[in-house]
């Protein structure tokens, strides 16, 4: 059985872990494929309110293997509080939950070594949720992370103790006091007794080969969905660079991330908003500073799963889906967040970017930091109604499904699912899909 992929196509926050939830169903295994703690996927079923980290979204489902993926960074002190927070729902982890022996560990220092890159970088910072992430893939690249299988080898803690003395040599130059806490939270030797503590938390769970797990799933004919984190445009390759985040966050991503071969991808869903939003610093065409952005933000509850940081808001920006679209080799749209539009009585669509020189293009230019550039939009009729209570493709108000007929026009996708509110139910899919 081939491997669906599942993605966020523009800077994160689609609304992956709702769709993961709700495809779960269909899957008998999850595996997240890269990203760690950034990430903050929200899940709403049953009056239910929760947001999964680094913990794959299949997580509520008992007959599911759930994977943390090789290609995952995993901070052991989050997942350890990840697993208190689902204690409530008495979770079965000896069944459903593996971790990778090859996922690279995030040690305390890393998310001391993200706050003093931020903080050299003054006004130019990314905007990163300082969870570690891009000092952990650092180390992975530079051959000298720490992997969870590591950790029950005799020697774990004197690698450990050479890796952390390597960073305070990089923290020491960027004058990052790690002795002397402002916080609490910054000050190292407080932090490594919460992570041995939490190392040997791990120890209790399912660590395992996950690419032979993975490949003798696909052997078997399982059904396995991959759960990207992030989105096309934070993808460290293709993403707005230097504003992105540290792993691949597209489809070839699930393939090095799991140990999959290319020849098993199967169907790609892409997952996105009916509009734009972004966290974080960076290039962002389609932000709308005025009222409309104020209104997205306040509909759409625009605030950080992770950081609880206020999102950016604008209107959605077709070169950039296209682009990802096309770096994903995506087989089907899922449109996230349609109800946060029902107020508006006119809706715009980024169609193409003016450059400096008059021309228009519907390609991402090289450098989207570049402000030689304007997007050009296009204006639709609003539907100006709630969404509540529709069931149906064919239930959706003419506008709406105008809306999407113009977006489907334009990516030469089908937009095979509207999710018209938070909840698992509140999910419409179309006879379109291969998941009717
Ligand atoms: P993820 O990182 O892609 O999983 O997305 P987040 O969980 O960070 O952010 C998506 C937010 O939108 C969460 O608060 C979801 O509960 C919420 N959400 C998801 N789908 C919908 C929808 O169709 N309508 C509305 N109003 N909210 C939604
Ligand atoms: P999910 O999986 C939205 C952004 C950060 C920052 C940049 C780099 O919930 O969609 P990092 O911590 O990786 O060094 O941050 O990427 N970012 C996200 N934005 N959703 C996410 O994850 C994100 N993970 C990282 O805000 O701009
Ligand atoms: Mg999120």
């Amino acid at each position: 059985m081939a491997v669906d992929i599942l993605l966020g196509l523009q800077w994160g926050d689609e609304g992956k872990g709702k769709i993961v939830d709700f495809l779960s169903p269909k899957y008998q295994v999850v595996a997240r494929f890269q990203g760690g703690p950034n990430a903050g996927h929200t899940l709403e079923f049953d009056g239910i309110k929760h947001v999964l980290h680094q913990i794959p979204s299949g997580i509520f489902h008992s007959n599911i293997k759930n994977i943390i993926g090789n290609g995952v960074v995993l901070a052991p002190i989050v997942f350890g509080r990840e697993i208190l927070s689902l204690e409530k729902y008495k979770i079965d982890f000896s069944k459903n939950l593996f971790i990778s022996k090859k996922t690279q560990i995030i040690v305390p220092s890393h998310s001391l070594l993200d706050k003093a890159y931020e903080k050299s970088k003054g006004d130019n910072k990314i905007g990163s949720t300082l969870r570690g992430i891009g000092p952990a893939y650092q180390d992975k690249i530079a051959r000298q992370g720490l992997r969870v299988g590591d950790i029950i080898s005799g020697d774990f803690k004197a690698r450990y103790e050479k890796l952390v003395a390597s960073h305070k040599t990089i923290l020491d130059f960027y004058k990052f006091d790690y002795n002397s806490p402002t916080s609490e939270k910054e000050y190292l030797v407080g932090l490594e007794k919460d992570f041995f503590d939490a190392i040997e938390f791990i120890k209790k769970f399912n660590i395992v080969d996950s690419e032979y797990m993975i490949n003798d799933s696909v052997s078997k004919k399982e059904t396995i969905l991959a759960e990207g984190a992030q989105g096309s445009m934070l993808d460290i390759d293709f993403g707005s660079y230097p504003f992105v985040t540290s792993s691949n966050t597209m489809a070839a991503g699930a393939c090095t991330g799991l140990g999959i071969a290319p020849a098993h991808v199967g169907n790609v869903f892409g997952i996105f908003k009916a509009y734009c939003t972004r966290v974080g610093g960076g290039p962002f065409p389609t932000e709308q500073l005025n009222e409309d952005g104020d209104t997205l933000r306040k509909e759409g509850n625009e605030f950080g799963s992770t950081t609880g940081r206020p999102r950016r808001c604008g209107w959605i920006d077709l070169p950039a889906l296209k682009y990802a679209i096309m770096l994903n080799g995506v087989t089907e749209m899922l449109m996230m967040k349609a109800d946060v539009l029902n107020g508006f009585k006119e809706i715009k669509v980024c169609t193409h970017y003016k450059m400096k020189d008059g021309k228009l293009t519907d390609m991402v230019p090289y450098d989207l930091c570049d402000e030689n550039y304007e997007p050009v939009y296009k204006t639709l009729k609003g539907w100006n109604c709630s969404l509540a209570g529709i069931s149906s493709y064919e239930g959706l108000p003419v506008e709406l499904s105008d809306y999407i007929s113009f977006l489907e026009s334009q990516m030469n996708v089908p937009i095979t699912l509207v999710s018209v509110g938070p909840d698992r139910t509140q999910t419409i899919i179309s006879s379109k899909t291969i998941l009717a």
